[in-house]
C-alpha cells in the first residue's frame, strides 16, 4: 500500500477534512492512520495525486507538484507564493484550499470555472496552474487590474524588463528614476503601449499608494521596490511553469456584475467564489486609494457593490436582494451535476448577527441547489467581527 503524506502545515479540522475531500474527488480510495497525518492509499492513480493533491507533500515518497511549486515564493507567507502576494488585499482565499476545492469538485485540464467575486484573482490563478481554464468577474477595477497582472505578467515577462530599462521620453528619466512626482510617473506608464506591460506597473504604482498612505513608506523607493520584487516572482512562475513542468489553463478576466452574468446557460463546470460577506467589510473604503488613483469617483462606484449599499436595515436588505440576484445567475450559468463553491461567514452589525450563512443556504436550496457539504473553518484575526466562516457546497441537480 502507498502511503501519502500530509504537508507539514496541515493542522486544522477543515484542512484536514479537505485533505480527505480531495482524495475523494480524485477518486482515491485510502485509509488514514493513527497519527492522522499518514494517509494510506488504498487505490488510485499515483499520477494524478501527484500532479494534482493540494495537502499532501509526497505520495509514496514522490514529492508533489504542489510541494515542489510553493517553495517558489518571495514572501515569508506560506500562502503567498508565486504571484498571490501582489496587492495586500484583504480577506483572499488561502490558494491551497482553492487547490483542493478544484480536486473535489472534480474539474479538469480544459474545464471552466467561473468566480464571480473575483477579488483579487486566487481562483483564477490557482485554476491557471492546475490547466484549467477559468473565467473571473468583479465589479471592482482595482480586482480586475491586480487579477490580470497575477494571471498575464508571465506572458510579458521580457517587456516588463525592457521597459523596467528602457527611457521613457519622460525627460530622460527610466521609470525606476522618478524621483519626485507620483503624476509625473503614471504619465511615464501610460505611454507604455502593451497593457499588460501597462497593468504590471499600475499595479506597482497602486501597491505604492498604498505603502505610503498605510505605513508612511516613501512612494517612489517603495515602486521601485514593488517592481523588483514582482519582476522575481514572475520569474518564479516561469521558472515553476518549466520545472514543475505545468501546463497553464486560459484565464479570462472581465469587470461586470455577478446579478448579472453575460454567460450563457449551463456553460460553466464548477465555481468557486466568496461573496463579500454581508455588510462585513467596506469594500470600497478598503480600496478607495487604489481606486481613487486610477481616477474612480467612489461614491458612483458605491452603487455597483455588494454590500455596501444603503443604510443601517436597509444596507442588510439590499444585500439580501443582491445575493439572490447572484445564486439565481450562478445557478443559471453552472452545467447540471456541476458544484458551486460558496465561501461565506456571518457578520455583526451593531452588535447584531447578520445570519449570511443560514441565509445562502436558504436562498440555494430554494433554487433548486443541493446541499452537500457545509464545512466550518476558523478564521484568525481577520476582522474582529468575525470568527469563522463556511465553506458550503453545492451541486446542481
Ligand atoms: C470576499 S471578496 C473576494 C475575495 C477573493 N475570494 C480573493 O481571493 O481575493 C468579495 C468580492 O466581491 C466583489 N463584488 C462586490 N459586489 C460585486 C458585484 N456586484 N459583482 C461582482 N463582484 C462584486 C468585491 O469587489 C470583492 O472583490
Amino acid at each position: 500500500m502507498m502511503e501519502l503524506e500530509l504537508m507539514d502545515k496541515v493542522q486544522f479540522i477543515y484542512e484536514l477534512a479537505l485533505a480527505k475531500m480531495e482524495l475523494e474527488g480524485l477518486s482515491a480510495q485510502f485509509e488514514v492512520t493513527n497519527s492522522m497525518r499518514k494517509f494510506r492509499l488504498i487505490s488510485g492513480d499515483q499520477e494524478l495525486l501527484k500532479k494534482r493533491a493540494a495537502y499532501f507533500k509526497r505520495i509514496n515518497g514522490l514529492i508533489t507538484d504542489y510541494e515542489k511549486l510553493v517553495q517558489f515564493n518571495q514572501t515569508t507567507s506560506i500562502n503567498q507564493y508565486l504571484t498571490h502576494w501582489i496587492y495586500p488585499y484583504k480577506g483572499k482565499f488561502h490558494p491551497q484550499m482553492i487547490r483542493a476545492l478544484l480536486n473535489f469538485i472534480k474539474v479538469k485540464e480544459g474545464d471552466l470555472v467561473l468566480d464571480p467575486f473575483l477579488g483579487s484573482g486566487t481562483t483564477a490563478l490557482e485554476s491557471q496552474v492546475l490547466g484549467i481554464n477559468s473565467i473571473g468577474i468583479d465589479v471592482s477595477p482595482v480586482c480586475i487590474l491586480i487579477s490580470k497582472v497575477k494571471t498575464q505578467s508571465i506572458d510579458v515577462l521580457d517587456k516588463i524588463k525592457e521597459a523596467k530599462s528602457e527611457i521613457l521620453k519622460h525627460n530622460g528619466k527610466t521609470l525606476m528614476n522618478f524621483d519626485a512626482n507620483p503624476k509625473e510617473l503614471r504619465g511615464a506608464i501610460e505611454n507604455i503601449e502593451d497593457e499588460k506591460v501597462r497593468n504590471f506597473f499600475l499595479v506597482a504604482e497602486l501597491i505604492a499608494h498604498s505603502d505610503t498612505s498605510r505605513r508612511r513608506r516613501d512612494f517612489h523607493e517603495s515602486f521601485s521596490n514593488n517592481v523588483e520584487k514582482m519582476i522575481k516572482s514572475v520569474e518564479d512562475f516561469k521558472k515553476a511553469v518549466n520545472e514543475v513542468g505545468i501546463k497553464l489553463g486560459n484565464v479570462k478576466i472581465e469587470e461586470g456584475d455577478s446579478r448579472n452574468l453575460k454567460l450563457k446557460n449551463n456553460s460553466v463546470d464548477g465555481i468557486i467564489t466568496s461573496p463579500p460577506y454581508s455588510i462585513a467589510l467596506d469594500y470600497v473604503k478598503n480600496d478607495a486609494h487604489s481606486l481613487e488613483a486610477l481616477g474612480f469617483d467612489t461614491k458612483q462606484i458605491r452603487e455597483r457593490f455588494i454590500g455596501v449599499r444603503g443604510s443601517n436595515s436597509e444596507r442588510i436588505e439590499l444585500y439580501n436582494q443582491d445575493m439572490m440576484k447572484s445564486i439565481e445567475e450562478m445557478f443559471r450559468v453552472l452545467k447540471p451535476g456541476k458544484f458551486c463553491v460558496i465561501v461565506v461567514g456571518d457578520a455583526s452589525y451593531f452588535g447584531e448577527r447578520i445570519k449570511t450563512v443560514d441565509f445562502t443556504i436558504d436562498y440555494a436550496t430554494k433554487n433548486g441547489f443541493k446541499l452537500i457539504k457545509n464545512i466550518d473553518k476558523i478564521i484568525f484575526g481577520l476582522y474582529n467581527v468575525m470568527q469563522k466562516e463556511n465553506i458550503l457546497i453545492f451541486q446542481k441537480p
